[in-house]
């Protein structure tokens, strides 16, 4: 049975959208730490992905990462994400990067036979 304010969600997935770019999304990922390291975050990530450049025809993904998580870095290399810029967190003073992916490269990635 279901109880008030109970989740079963284990992380959350999302894209976000400015007022100004509908071609252009952010996304954001987070995975409870109790179900790190089984591959959940690259499949999740891998879905939507698809979602924005297959479904929606996004143009452009954009993403930020703490440098210190290690795991999301990688996750975002290996979908080709490039890097564009670092930024020091206004809130904690932790270093980030920001990434850009184009539906041209995560295209690209796919078609060959060791894409995600
Ligand atoms: C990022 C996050 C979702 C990863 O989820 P996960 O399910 O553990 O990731 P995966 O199991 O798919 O592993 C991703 C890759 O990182 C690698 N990895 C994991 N820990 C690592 C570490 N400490 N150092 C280097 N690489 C690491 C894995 O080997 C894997 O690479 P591979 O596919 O080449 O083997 C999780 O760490 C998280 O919630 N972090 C906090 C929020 C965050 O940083 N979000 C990203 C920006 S919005």
């Amino acid at each position: 049975m279901d109880q008030a304010g109970v989740s079963d969600a284990i992380g959350t997935i999302t894209l976000s959208f400015s007022a100004t770019d509908a071609k252009v999304a952010a996304l954001g990922f987070v995975l409870a730490r109790a179900h790190w390291g089984r591959g959940l975050g690259s499949e999740a990530v891998c879905e939507v992905l698809r979602y924005a450049f297959e479904t929606l025809a996004l143009e452009q993904v954009t993403a930020e990462a703490v440098v210190r998580n290690l795991a999301s870095l990688r996750i975002l290399a290996k979908f080709g994400f490039k890097h564009t810029e670092n930024f020091i967190d206004a809130s904690d003073g932790e270093r980030c990067e920001r990434f850009a992916l184009d539906r041209d490269a995560f295209e690209n990635l796919r078609a060959r036979p060791s894409g995600r």
